[in-house]
């Protein structure tokens, strides 16, 4: 509401999606194979629908936890300052931990969530992101495994939104300000 009026160019069709989070859970499987502790953090809220894809594929034991950190609001900038909204339910210390974040983008979300997750002592901890946009990086982090590599371009389906729309769209697609 009260956003400019924009389009929505399909980038990843969800059918490559669906293929993409399949050979994830195939390689997540087989790095956590024989864990009986393991616990899949999502990052509220753009995560959602991720989470809800790959644990399905996921050939281990899970546990499903999700955290909130704050997020852009209505910009499409990054605000720099993370605040977590909603912590976890669960304790993670000696636990296998796997976060499962939508986008990495400068990367202070995900730096910050880690560094608070890692005071708690899990066994291990991993991070699961959909997507990855390399030449935003503001932070010396990254994803363990990343789905796709994007240019810089603001998107939205898939879980992830715009100003709080779009994060029903079954593929992901990228906004565009017609002139
Ligand atoms: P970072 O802290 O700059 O890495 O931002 C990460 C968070 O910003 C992601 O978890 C998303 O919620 C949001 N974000 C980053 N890029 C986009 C985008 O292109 N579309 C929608 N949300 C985004
Ligand atoms: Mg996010």
């Amino acid at each position: 509401m009260g956003q400019k009026p924009y389009v929505i160019d399909e980038m990843i069709s969800a059918k490559a999606i669906a293929a993409r989070v399949e050979a994830l859970a195939r390689e997540i499987s087989q790095h956590f194979a024989g864990t009986d502790k393991l616990v899949v953090v999502g990052l509220l809220r753009g995560s959602f629908i991720f989470i809800a894809d790959l644990v399905r594929e996921l050939d281990l034991p899970v546990e499903v936890d999700f955290l909130e950190a704050s997020s852009y609001g209505n910009s499409m900038e990054s605000s720099r300052e993370v605040r977590i909204l909603k912590d976890l339910r669960g304790e993670i210390e000696g636990r296998d931990v796997l976060v499962v974040e939508d986008i990495v983008d400068t990367g202070f979300t995900l730096s910050h969530v880690l560094a608070i997750l890692r005071t708690r002592r899990p066994a291990r901890l991993e991070v699961c992101a959909l997507l990855d946009k390399p030449s935003r990086r503001e932070v010396d982090v990254r994803a363990t495994w990343v789905g796709f590599s994007i240019p810089d371009r603001f998107v939205v389906g898939y879980g992830i939104d715009y100003a709080q729309r779009n994060r029903n769209l079954p593929f992901i697609g990228a906004v565009r300000f017609p002139e």
